[in-house]
């Protein structure tokens, strides 16, 4: 068993050993991420897209994710549980921010919470702070403002774009977060929010300078439909092999070969006599 890893334990880890964080969204996929050594597991709003089948994260609520971090927190991870807040959960009002952050803590179980934006976010993330919920940020390509930046980009190539998300980098840093999450940016951007920024950042589509990397679990382990983005690298097919699992199930049920007689019950010698005696002779 390795000790809880907790918000603090992750703020250390600024310039050190990198921050290993991958997703989950039940508690299989928690089993999996926990036992492999992940520091943070996300439960993030791409539950949406990859496993509930919708096309981008807008339409998941608030009780999907607490729904989604409950089944993680079940299996007692000791990975940081992050608990990501879905579009419209904290565009209203610091006080319904603060409410529905603390669903995720409360009834999901998660550590800390993970939103998108910078400076136009920094109201709601310091209430959250002065509630005493742990705020991990998101910059850069952020999932939820896919109309706005007219699809999924990759965001801060210009210099103002840049310097625009350098100042909300040190926006949310200022404000206590524990971590961001840099997504779809330049390395060389991504390098230079790391330097600025006393929070550990982590990267996913940001290159190698971060202090820390992401990637979505079904991603990573070929469980994912489509194209998938230049920054994702496949460490298995496990798609595939389910597949060709499922296939060889089905032929032995054609051919019989499934069940074997290791894989079946039995009853008693004398409770079939009986049984057969009350029931007469079989017709066949
Ligand atoms: O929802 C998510 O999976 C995320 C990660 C890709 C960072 O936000």
């Amino acid at each position: 068993m390795r000790d809880p890893i907790t918000v603090p334990a992750v703020k250390v880890r600024k310039g050190g050993p990198k921050l290993k964080m991958t997703t989950a969204y039940d508690a299989p996929t928690a089993r999996i991420a926990e036992r492999a050594g992940a520091d943070i597991i996300l439960v993030g709003d791409s539950v949406a897209n990859v496993v509930l089948g919708y096309e981008d994260t807008l339409s998941v609520t608030i009780d999907d994710m607490v729904h989604h971090t409950a089944a993680v927190t079940r299996t007692r991870p000791s990975a940081l549980v992050v608990g990501d807040m879905p579009w419209m959960s904290y565009h209203l009002s610091a006080e319904d921010t603060v409410r529905n952050a603390g669903r995720l803590v409360r009834e999901g179980g998660a550590g800390a919470v993970k939103l998108e934006g910078g400076r136009k976010r920094l109201d709601m993330v310091e209430a959250l702070l002065s509630a005493e919920i742990p705020v991990m940020g998101h910059l850069g390509l952020t999932p939820q403002s896919v109309h706005s930046m007219g699809g999924y980009k990759v965001q801060g190539k210009q210099v103002a774009a840049a310097r625009d998300l350098i100042e909300d980098a040190k926006a949310l840093d200022g404000a206590g977060v524990f971590s961001i999450v840099l997504e779809g940016v330049p390395a060389t951007l991504a390098q230079l929010v790391t330097k600025e920024v006393s929070a550990p950042t982590i990267g996913i589509g940001a290159g190698p300078h971060c202090d820390g990397q992401v990637l979505v679990l079904h991603d990573i382990l070929g469980l994912s439909d489509g194209p998938a983005p230049k920054f994702v690298r496949a460490y298995a097919d496990l798609g595939g092999e389910a597949s060709k699992a499922l296939e060889r199930f089905f032929d032995d049920v054609q051919t019989g070969a499934f069940p074997a007689e290791e894989e079946t019950y039995h009853m008693p010698e004398e409770a079939i006599s009986e049984l057969l005696r009350e029931e007469g002779p079989s017709e066949s």
